[in-house]
């Protein structure tokens, strides 16, 4: 895989651009991506599937930036979305509705008629409610909705609780054991045409052997189906491939795609993904300046100008993310073990654990992997603008996103007149 963060003459770069150029030029925080990383990572992961047919919807919750979604569209990307906002930077960005995904537990009448509308690929629904839903709005408009079911192939994706979304006992898809009948109720409505089986088992795996046991889990369905005369068009195996934050060594994609084609055998069959941070994770990254060296008798702080609304994994999930030096020290000796901690107002407002650098105030630091559910998942917590966005194209930088300014923040509040 490509990682677009190298040290060269001394000074880390995304591409051919030093990330203090970027600082200087955008300020920090500043949420990097590089363009080759985001396009070399989707066509590596299509590449597998090669004379299968198959259809790439990028998670838009991992990174909804228009630039990159239009990257992505560029390829021949489809989308999975959640909400009618992500459907509506799918259409903003350029993306084809008719290779859009809409997953999500809680759809609401106005996201299901904007989508019938667009005529999207496909509606994965979660539950026996949410598909009477469906049944009334498409009939309403005089439409046909194309239908799978996210069926829960209760198997232990291994990951953190908090993204294990496989298993009974989540508020995500339908229990395997009802999928059968549900999917006969779906083929009696007059609305609906079952075109697939879906199923997504959690996020950040990093065995293949959930994948496996969730497809077996599938196939076994879809012969049930079929034997009913329930004909199923594609099978949607959802995201979830993890990157490599630390030390995890994830399925490479080429393993990941040669073991589902090979589950597969020769059914025909279409194959639909919805792989997000696989795609953008490590194409990203957090540019953050030191503002401020604290020595208590217990510990170092490093405190720093991104927190926990610029970038919340840590906060939320204890998630691990490299910081590295954007300039190295000559010399490392002066190196010493630091938290690395945000301004805002919260002990959880960290972005690192016990990290020995060499540190001085001024210094700018890039928080790596930070392309998946970094942005997408910031917040104005504690009245801050959010982040500027810049992709890297080679030697050229491109701001995809202007940084907040404060009087947006409350531009649409008022006080009592
Ligand atoms: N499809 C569905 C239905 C999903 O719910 C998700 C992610 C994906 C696809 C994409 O999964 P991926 O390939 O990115 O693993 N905020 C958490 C991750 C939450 C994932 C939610 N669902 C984090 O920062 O780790």
């Amino acid at each position: 895989s490509v990682n677009p963060f190298q040290l060269k003459n001394g000074i880390l770069h995304a591409e051919n651009v030093p990330l203090t150029r970027i600082a200087d030029e955008f300020g920090t925080p500043t949420y990097v991506y590089s363009r080759a990383a985001l396009e070399s990572a989707y066509t590596r992961f299509a590449a597998g599937f090669d004379g299968q047919d198959h259809l790439v919807c990028f998670a838009v919750k991992s990174n909804p930036s228009l630039a990159v979604l239009n990257l992505f569209a560029r390829l021949g990307a489809g989308f999975d979305i959640v909400s009618g906002g992500e459907l509506a930077r799918v259409l903003a960005a350029g993306g084809d509705p008719a290779k859009v995904v809409f997953s999500g537990v809680g759809k609401t009448e106005t996201e299901m008629e904007t989508a019938l509308n667009a005529g999207i690929f496909c509606f994965n629904v979660e539950s026996a409610s949410e598909l009477d839903r469906l049944n009334d709005v498409a009939g309403r408009l005089g439409k046909t909705a194309p239908v799978s079911l996210r069926v829960n192939p209760n198997v232990d994706a291994k990951t953190h609780p908090y993204i294990s979304t496989g298993l009974k006992n989540n508020k995500f898809g339908v229990a395997y054991e009802d999928a059968f009948n549900l999917y006969q109720h779906a083929a009696s409505l007059p609305n609906i045409a079952v075109h697939g089986v879906d199923c997504h088992i959690g996020s950040q795996l990093t065995e293949l052997s959930p994948f496996m046991d969730a497809f077996d889990r599938v196939l076994a369905l879809v012969d049930q189906l079929e034997a009913e005369g329930i004909r199923v068009a594609h099978i949607d195996l959802g995201g979830g491939i993890g990157i490599c934050y630390a030390d995890e060594t994830p399925p490479d994609f080429a393993a990941y795609a040669a073991a589902m084609l090979q589950k597969l055998g020769d059914r025909k069959v279409k194959l639909v993904f919805e792989p997000g941070r696989a795609l953008v994770g490590n194409a990203g990254a957090l540019i953050t300046k030191v503002e401020y060296l604290k020595h208590t008798e217990a510990k170092n702080f490093a405190i720093v100008d991104a927190a926990m609304n610029d970038l919340m994994r840590p906060a939320l999930y204890d998630a691990y993310h490299e910081i590295a030096a954007v300039v190295p020290a000559t010399d490392p000796s002066s190196a010493q073990v630091y938290e690395i901690v945000g301004p805002v107002c919260e002990s959880g407002d960290f972005l690192g654990h016990d990290r020995k650098l060499a540190l001085q105030q001024g210094d700018l630091l890039a928080v790596l992997s930070a392309g998946a559910y970094g942005m997408s998942m910031s917040s104005n917590y504690n009245t801050r603008p959010r982040a500027a966005e810049v992709m890297v194209d080679g030697d050229k930088t491109h701001l995809i996103r202007e940084r907040e300014t404060v009087a947006q923040l409350f531009a649409l509040e008022k006080i009592l007149g």
